[in-house]
């Protein structure tokens, strides 16, 4: 589908939140400034999470567990991680019925090759996004 705006990026955000549930992996492909963070936002504030929501570029993993949100939330940014085994020290698996959101998820390694929702963002020369999304077993 082709996604014309950062609002309308928020709005598949929301539409996607309806959708997850506790436990799963959501991927988030694309470049640098794709809108991988955009969409992670905009999913967090659909399951309630109503602070800030920054880029985990460098703490390469946030987590939300608010209790006025949905399901708790582990936010991820794989970009510069270096071994796909520290993913166990950042604890992106310590729970397991948090939803994950992993931007850049190629960097971690086999452990999230298999995603339960895969979105690939590709940015279009209009300024556009075509986002592709598969989910397992649809
Ligand atoms: N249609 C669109 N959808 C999403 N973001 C858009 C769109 N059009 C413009 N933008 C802008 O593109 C930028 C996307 O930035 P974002 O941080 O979400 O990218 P990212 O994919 O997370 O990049 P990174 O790999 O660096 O983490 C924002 O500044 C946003 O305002
Ligand atoms: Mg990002």
């Amino acid at each position: 589908m082709i996604v014309r705006s950062e609002a309308d990026m928020e709005r598949l955000g929301y539409d996607l939140a309806k959708r997850v549930r506790p436990g799963q992996l959501v991927a988030l492909s694309g470049p640098l400034g794709a809108g991988k963070t955009v969409l992670s936002r905009s999913i967090l504030r659909a399951l309630g999470f109503d602070g800030d929501v920054s880029s985990p570029t460098y703490a390469i993993i946030h987590e939300y567990s608010d209790p006025a949100m949905r399901m708790p939330v582990v936010h991820a940014d794989l970009y510069r991680l270096e071994d796909p085994e520290e993913l166990h020290e950042l604890g992106l698996f310590d729970d397991q019925d948090s939803l994950k959101l992993v931007e850049w998820p190629e960097m971690g390694g086999h452990a999230l090759l298999r995603a339960d929702i895969s979105v690939a963002i590709a940015p279009v020369a209009d300024g556009s996004r075509e986002v592709t999304i598969n989910e397992k077993g649809m």
